[in-house]
C-alpha cells in the first residue's frame, strides 16, 4: 500500500434509530404506538419477527473511501451530523464498522469527546500511563514524557486525583497533552478542543503544527474554517454519511461555505435534520424584526433590531431556566457576533406547547457580507434542548452607522465602533 497511512474502502456505518424516544413524540403518539406494540405482539405468530415501525436502519456514512499518505494534515468538515465523529470513532476502533474496511499503519492516539480514553477512577498520573501503555509505549518512554505533559496541560496540582473530579476543561487539557506527547504516528483530534479556553487552544494549535512538523499524521474535525485553511494540506467534505469532496483544504472550506448559504436558504427550521441536543424543545422558526415589527431581510450596521426565535415545546409543560444563544459566523467561518442570554443574567421561561423569544440589540455593529446565523437553547445551563449551527442566512448591507453618512471602510474591518477624538486628557477625565 506504498506510503498511505491510512487507507479506507467502501466503509459504511448503520445504526438502529428508535422513534419512540423522538422530539415529536407526543402523550398520544406514546398511547398509540404502545398500543400497537401490544396488537404487534398479540399477532405476531411465534418464532417470527414482524418489522418494528418504530426501528429504523439509519446509515450514518455510506460508502466512504480515501487514502492519507505519510506527513498529511487533513481536516474533516461537514454539518453536525454528517458523519465526522462516526468516522474517527471507526478509525480509532471504538466502533466497529458495518460495512467495508479500514488499514492502518502506525501507532494511532486519539482524541474525542470528552471521556473516552480516559478511566475515570484513575487519577491523572495513572492514566499517562494507562494511555501510553495502550500506545505500546514503554514504562521508560512514558517517564521520559511525563514532565511534558503535565505541564502542557496544567495539571501539576491534580495528579494524584480521579479524573472523575476533573473539570471538562482540565479533562481535554490532560486527554489533548497525552495524545499529543506520546508520539503517535497517527494524530486523531475530534472537536474536542473546543471546550478548552482561547489560550489553550491556541497552545494545541502550536503543539499539532509541531507534530506535523516532524512528519506525523493528523486528522481532525473542527468547524474553524480558519484552522483548516491555516493548519491542513487537505479537506475532506462529509455530507450525510458520504464523502462529498476530497481536495485542498481551500476548496473544501470553499464548497463547505457555498452549500451552507444555499442549504440555509431552501430548508425551513422544524424541517432540518442537522441539529444535536436533546429536542424537547426545537426551534422552528427564526426572523429578524425591524424597530416596527416588520420582517428585514437585509440588514443595516447601526440600526435596531430584534431576533425572534419561535419554538415548539414537547415537553408538555412550562419550563423555566432557559438559556438562549444566537451567533452569527461570517463567510470566513469565523464567530463574530455571540449573544447569549446567561451573559445577562437572563433566564427564560417558555410557554408549555409553543411561543417566542424575543432578543433585542441596538446599534447592530458588523460591517457589511453575508453571515450565517447559529442558534442554541439549554435548560439549567446543563442540557442542551437544541443546536442549529449556520442555518439560516443574513445579509449585512449598508446603513449609516455614525449618523454622518460616512460608511466607515467595512472592507478592512469587521465591526464598527464610536469613538470619540480629542486633544485633551481632561476631556475623557470629565466623560468616562
Ligand atoms: N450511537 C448512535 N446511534 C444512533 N445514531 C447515531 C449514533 N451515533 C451517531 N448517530 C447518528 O449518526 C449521524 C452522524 O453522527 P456523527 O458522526 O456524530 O456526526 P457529526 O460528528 O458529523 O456531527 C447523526 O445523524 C447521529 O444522530
Ligand atoms: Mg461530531
Amino acid at each position: 500500500m506504498s506510503d498511505n497511512v491510512v487507507q479506507v474502502e467502501n466503509l459504511g456505518k448503520k445504526y438502529i434509530i428508535s422513534h419512540q424516544k423522538g422530539a415529536n413524540t407526543t402523550l398520544r403518539d406514546a398511547l398509540t404506538s404502545s398500543a400497537r406494540a401490544i396488537s404487534r405482539k398479540l399477532l405476531t405468530p411465534f418464532g417470527k419477527r414482524m418489522p418494528d415501525p418504530n426501528h429504523q436502519e439509519f446509515w450514518a456514512l455510506k460508502n466512504v473511501s480515501f487514502e492519507i499518505k505519510q506527513g498529511e494534515v487533513v481536516g474533516i468538515i461537514g454539518r453536525n451530523g454528517a458523519g465526522k465523529s462516526t468516522l474517527l470513532k471507526i478509525l480509532s476502533r471504538i466502533t466497529e464498522p458495518t460495512k467495508g474496511q479500514i488499514l492502518i499503519t502506525g501507532r494511532v492516539a486519539s482524541l474525542l469527546e470528552v471521556g473516552t480514553g480516559f478511566h475515570p477512577e484513575l487519577t491523572g498520573r495513572e492514566n499517562i500511563f494507562l494511555n501510553g501503555a495502550i500506545l505500546g509505549m514503554s514504562k521508560a518512554e512514558i517517564k521520559k514524557k511525563f514532565d511534558e505533559i503535565v505541564s502542557f496541560a496544567e495539571v501539576e496540582k491534580f495528579l494524584d486525583t480521579p479524573v472523575k473530579h476533573y473539570s471538562s476543561g482540565m479533562y481535554v487539557r490532560l486527554a489533548f497533552a497525552i495524545a499529543a506527547h506520546l508520539e503517535p504516528e497517527i494524530l486523531i483530534v475530534d472537536e474536542v478542543l473546543a471546550v478548552g479556553d482561547v489560550q489553550f487552544q491556541k497552545k494545541c494549535l502550536g503543539k499539532m503544527g509541531n507534530v506535523a512538523k516532524e512528519g506525523r499524521t493528523i486528522l481532525f474535525v473542527t468547524h474553524n474554517m480558519s484552522m483548516v485553511e491555516s493548519l491542513c494540506d487537505r479537506g475532506i467534505l462529509l455530507e450525510e454519511g458520504t464523502l462529498c469532496l476530497d481536495g485542498t483544504s481551500e476548496e473544501a472550506v470553499r464548497v463547505y461555505l457555498e452549500k451552507s448559504y444555499s442549504l440555509a436558504q431552501e430548508l425551513p427550521l422544524n424541517q432540518r435534520k442537522d441539529r444535536t441536543g436533546s429536542g424537547r424543545v426545537r426551534v422552528s422558526s427564526f426572523r429578524i424584526l425591524n424597530e416596527k415589527g416588520h420582517e428585514e431581510q437585509v440588514l443595516q450596521s447601526g440600526k435596531n433590531y430584534y431576533f425572534e426565535i419561535g419554538y415548539s415545546n414537547y415537553i408538555g409543560k412550562r419550563l423555566s431556566n432557559v438559556v438562549v444563544g444566537i451567533g452569527l459566523v461570517d463567510d470566513r467561518g469565523t464567530l463574530d457576533l455571540l449573544l447569549r442570554s446567561n451573559f445577562t443574567n437572563d433566564y427564560l421561561t417558555l410557554n408549555s406547547d409553543k411561543g417566542y423569544i424575543l432578543c433585542g440589540i441596538e446599534n447592530l455593529p458588523l460591517v457589511n457580507g453575508l453571515y450565517l446565523v447559529s442558534m442554541y437553547l439549554s435548560h439549567a445551563d446543563s442540557e442542551t434542548l437544541d443546536h442549529l449551527q449556520e442555518v439560516v442566512s443574513v445579509v449585512i448591507d449598508g446603513g449609516d452607522f455614525f449618523g454622518t453618512g460616512n460608511p466607515g471602510l467595512p472592507n478592512f474591518c469587521k465591526f464598527l465602533v464610536k469613538a470619540e477624538w480629542s486633544t485633551s486628557h481632561v476631556h475623557f477625565l470629565s466623560h468616562m
